[in-house]
C-alpha cells in the first residue's frame, strides 16, 4: 500500500513506479532526513500539536531507523518511492500506526528541500576546507620559490620572466575568490524550508524559529512557494563548482605542460602518477588529466539544473527530483579533485635549474631592453623597433641579446653603454618589476603575506559555522524530548 494510494483504484504500474522512484540516489539524504524528521516532530510535541509521549515514541522509532540504516539493516524499496517514504514506511512498521503522525504540518515537497539544504550544508563545508588546504599548499610551494626564475608565457610563447612563486600566486588569488564565492552560497544554503507544508504554509500553529535553532540554520524562507521551489542555491553552488574546476583544470593543464619532458620544469610524484600498459618507459601525469576532463561534467551538471528549472511553473513540480544526481557528482568530483591536488602540489619537485636555463635562452628581456632605451630619452615605440632589429639579428647571428659585444650593441643605438648587461640580466630583469602587483621579490612576499593574513578569518569562519552543520548532535533524539518539554 502507498503512503498515498487512498484515492486510487489501481496500483501503480511496474514502470512508472521505477521511473519516478529516486530511491536509488537519494538514499545518500537518509542522515539528513531522520535528523529533520526529528526536529519536525519535536516541534509538534513542543507546540502541543501532538501529546509529548507519542512525540517521545517517534523520536525513538527514529532513532532505531537510523541504528538499522547504519547497520545496514534495511532495504530501501522502488515502491516506497523516495528517501521520505522509505523511512516513514520503516517508521510505521517500527512503532505502529503512532508513525504515521510525524507527517502532520508538513509535505515532502518542504521535506526534500531542507534535507537539501541539510545536506549541501554540510558538503560545502567539506569543500571550503579542502579548497582552503590546497590554496595552503600553493601558498607553501609560492614561499619557497621566492628566488626561482621561469619564462612567464603569453600564447604560450616565453614573454617576460617571472618568479615561480609569482605564477602559484595567481592560483592562490583564483582560490580566494572561489573560497570567498563558496562561503557566501553557504550563508544562502543556510536558510530553513521547512514548514512552507506543499506550498502555502500549514494549517498547524508550528513553530519554524524553533526548527530553525534546532538545525542551526541562520534565517527562514519567508515565502513558503519561494521555500519549496527554491533550487538557486544549488545552482549557485555548481556554479561556484564550475568556476573553482575551471581554476583547476588550468593549473593542471600547466601541470601536464610543465611535466613533459620538452618543458621538464616539474617532476610529479611517483605517488599522483600513473603507467602505461605497453610502453614501460611511461609516467603519465593521469590525475591531472582527469581533474581537466572531469570539469566537464560539473559544467554539464550546472547547465542540467538550469535547463530543469527554466520552464518551471510555481510550486514543486517533479522536474525537481533531477535536482539530485548532479548535485551528488558535482560534491563527489571537487571532493576528488581538492583532496588529491593537494598533496601532488605539495610533493611536485620543481626544477629551478632548468627553469632558469630556459629564461637564459631566450629572448624574454628584451622589453627590458626597450625600457632601457625609454630611460635614455628615446620614445617607447621607437625602442620597441630597434629591439626588434637587435632580437632578428640576434636570431640570424644565433646569439640571445646578452651575447651582443658593446659594437653590435653601439649599432643599434650609441647610446647603449656597459650598464645595459646588468639591466638584462634575468634577476635585475625580475626584480625590477617592483611595483604594486609586479613579479619583484619583494611585491612576491608582500602578495604572500596579503594572503595569509585573509586565511586568519577565513579559518576562523570555518570554525564558527562548522559547528552549525554538526546536526546530529543537536538533534539526537534525547536533547530533542527535553527541548520539547520545554
Ligand atoms: N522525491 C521527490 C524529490 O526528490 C520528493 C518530493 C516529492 N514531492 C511530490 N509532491 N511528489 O523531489
Amino acid at each position: 500500500m502507498k503512503l498515498w494510494g487512498g484515492r486510487f483504484t489501481k496500483p501503480t504500474n511496474q514502470l512508472v513506479e521505477e521511473y519516478t522512484a529516486s530511491i536509488s540516489f537519494d538514499q545518500k539524504l537518509w542522515r539528513q532526513d531522520i535528523v529533520g524528521s526529528s526536529a519536525h516532530v519535536a516541534m509538534l510535541g513542543k507546540c502541543g500539536i501532538l501529546p509529548m509521549d507519542e512525540v517521545s515514541l517517534i523520536l525513538n522509532g527514529l532513532k532505531k531507523v537510523k541504528d538499522k540504516i547504519e547497520h545496514g539493516q534495511v532495504t530501501f524499496l522502488v515502491s516506497h518511492e523516495d528517501i521520505h517514504m522509505n523511512i516513514e514506511k520503516m517508521l510505521i512498521e517500527e512503532i505502529g500506526p503512532v508513525g504515521g503522525k510525524l507527517h502532520t504540518g508538513r509535505s515532502r515537497n518542504d521535506q526534500v528541500a531542507l534535507d537539501m539544504h541539510l545536506y549541501l550544508r554540510e558538503k560545502l563545508m567539506e569543500i571550503i576546507q579542502l579548497a582552503y588546504y590546497l590554496q595552503d599548499a600553493l601558498l607553501e610551494q609560492a614561499e619557497k620559490h621566492l628566488d626561482t626564475v621561469m619564462p612567464g608565457y603569453t600564447h604560450l610563447q616565453r614573454a617576460q620572466p617571472v618568479l615561480f612563486g609569482y605564477h602559484l600566486m595567481a592560483y592562490v588569488s583564483m582560490l580566494g575568490r572561489d573560497i570567498e564565492r563558496l562561503q557566501q552560497c553557504w550563508h544562502r544554503v543556510n536558510i530553513l524550508p521547512l514548514g512552507a507544508g506543499a506550498l502555502a504554509g500549514t494549517t498547524f500553529p508550528i513553530d519554524r524559529e524553533f526548527v530553525a535553532s534546532m538545525l542551526q540554520f541562520d534565517d527562514i524562507y519567508l515565502n513558503s512557494m519561494d521555500a519549496v521551489s527554491d533550487r538557486d542555491f544549488i545552482v549557485e553552488f555548481l556554479a561556484d563548482a564550475s568556476l573553482l574546476m575551471t581554476h583547476l583544470s588550468r593549473i593542471c593543464e600547466e601541470m601536464v605542460i610543465w611535466s613533459s619532458q620538452e618543458f621538464s620544469f616539474i617532476e610529479l610524484d611517483d605517488a599522483f602518477c600513473t603507467g602505461s600498459s605497453i610502453m614501460p618507459q611511461k609516467k603519465n601525469p593521469d590525475v591531472a588529466e582527469l581533474v581537466r576532463g572531469k570539469t566537464g561534467r560539473v559544467y554539464g551538471n550546472l547547465v542540467g539544473l538550469l535547463t530543469v528549472l527554466k520552464g518551471l511553473p510555481l510550486a514543486y513540480n517533479k522536474d525537481m527530483q533531477e535536482d539530485k544526481e548532479g548535485m551528488f557528482d558535482t560534491v563527489a568530483t571537487l571532493h576528488g579533485a581538492l583532496a588529491l591536488l593537494t598533496p601532488m602540489i605539495q610533493t611536485m619537485q620543481v626544477k629551478s635549474d632548468r627553469m632558469r636555463e630556459a629564461v637564459t635562452k631566450d629572448f624574454s628581456n628584451a622589453t627590458d631592453l626597450a625600457d632601457y632605451l625609454v630611460t635614455k630619452n628615446i620614445p617607447f615605440r621607437q625602442a620597441h623597433e630597434i629591439v626588434g632589429k637587435a632580437v632578428l639579428y640576434c636570431i640570424e647571428q644565433q646569439k640571445y641579446l646578452l651575447d651582443l659585444s658593446m659594437e653590435e650593441f653601439k649599432e643599434f643605438s650609441p647610446l647603449i653603454e656597459e650598464d645595459v648587461y646588468h639591466a638584462l640580466d634575468i634577476d635585475t630583469v625580475v626584480n625590477a618589476r617592483n611595483v604594486l602587483g609586479g613579479t619583484a621579490r619583494v611585491q612576491v612576499e608582500k602578495q604572500i603575506a596579503a594572503y595569509r593574513e585573509r586565511q586568519v578569518p577565513s579559518q576562523e569562519w570555518i570554525k564558527q559555522n562548522s559547528q552549525k552543520v554538526m546536526v546530529e548532535s543537536l538533534v539526537d533524539i534525547g536533547s530533542g524530548v527535553k527541548r520539547a518539554s520545554l
